[in-house]
């Protein structure tokens, strides 16, 4: 579910004084009674299990424990690799997009959020971003850092979410370009990934289901980026999520992103290609990709070392590697 305006306010007091009375709630806010009391009652998931109905004004009004991601956590558990890479970090509560917002901030920048009003997935697609559920980070570097260019960019970055998630015990395999994808039946969109390129900016954005997603009505229904939606809780051992909240698992991410981050910039995809193929799921299958020109239908032969996709047609030909476009099955 997204959050109004007004609720991420109220999210924000609760952050910013874990110990707030519901009358300097109704103070900060400017609302009555009556309107607090709704806009409890439509939070009660948020909630550390108070009343939604705090019809006491001196009655202690609190989030729940982890249910926003936890900046201590998060950066104090950086490596100095990441710290490097990523000099300016900030969680912010809600934004229509962190790829938008980023490309305001300086080079090196990292920016998490809890909830995306108009988050963007590839094709003009949107990327459903409902409130404190997943991971929506976006990141931005330098594009002289790039020595061997950004071919293929978007598909390590899909290797380095891959062998995160491994961490997390989640079997991932990759559909060309990059789409997250669990192991296990039924295969569903577990993340996804969205490089945008401009002169002198380098901007790369990740989604990550990680809770279940609280869906209000048909509201966002509409917007599910698949049907099927996979979410990292409820693929995890039980005793990997009792010891991994999301803000131990988004650090876990950083780091392993600055990292990989270091050898793309120095070596390009081909030290990713190996990788890649072997998380393939479509390898050896048969497939059509639209690159907006043309339908081209092939065996999937796997990436080459920029990342293009190699089919071989019915007489075991090579097709022409695709360098862009969207698999249908
Ligand atoms: C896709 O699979 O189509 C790509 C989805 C990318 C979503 C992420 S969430 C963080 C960043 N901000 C956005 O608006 N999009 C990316």
């Amino acid at each position: 579910m997204l959050l109004t305006e007004l609720q991420i306010q109220l999210i924000q007091q609760l952050k910013d004084n874990p110990e707030i009375r519901a009358s300097e709630l109704l103070d900060k806010l400017g609302i009555k009674q009556q309107e607090l009391t709704d806009i409890l009652a439509g939070l009660e998931w948020l909630l550390g299990g108070q009343p939604a109905s705090p019809d006491n004004s001196s009655v202690e009004i609190s989030l729940a424990e982890n249910i926003l991601l936890d900046d201590k956590v998060i950066w104090e558990g950086m490596t100095s690799q990441a710290q490097d890479t990523f000099t300016n970090r900030e969680i912010i509560l809600s934004t229509d997009s962190t790829n938008n917002e980023i490309k305001h901030m300086p080079l090196g920048s990292l920016l998490l959020a809890e909830q995306q009003t108009g988050g963007r997935g590839r094709y003009g697609r949107s990327w459903l971003s409902p409130f404190a559920s997943g991971i929506y980070l976006s990141v931005s570097l330098e594009r002289d850092k790039f020595v061997q260019g950004t071919d293929g960019l978007s598909l390590a970055i899909g290797v380095l979410i891959a062998n995160f998630l491994n961490k997390l015990g989640i079997g991932i395999g990759l559909k060309w370009p990059n789409d997250l994808l669990t192991s296990i039946d039924p295969v569903s969109k577990l993340g996804g990934i969205l490089v945008e390129l401009s002169d002198k900016q380098v901007v790369i954005g990740m989604g990550i289901n990680y809770r279940q997603m609280q869906i209000q009505g048909g509201q966002d229904a509409d917007l599910l980026p698949d049907k099927q939606i996979a979410c990292v809780e409820n693929l995890m051992s039980k005793e990997l999520l009792e010891s991994t909240d999301r803000s131990l698992a988004a650090g876990m991410l950083i780091n392993h992103l600055a990292d990989g981050l270091e050898v793309f910039c120095k070596k390009g995809f081909s030290a990713y290609q190996e990788e890649w193929n072997h998380l393939n799921i479509l390898a050896g299958l048969e497939l059509s990709v639209d690159t907006g020109a043309e339908i081209i239908t092939g065996i999937c032969r796997g990436v080459d070392e920029y990342g293009r996709l190699l089919l071989t047609d019915k007489q075991g030909k090579e097709t022409n590697p695709i360098s862009s476009g969207s698999i249908k099955l």
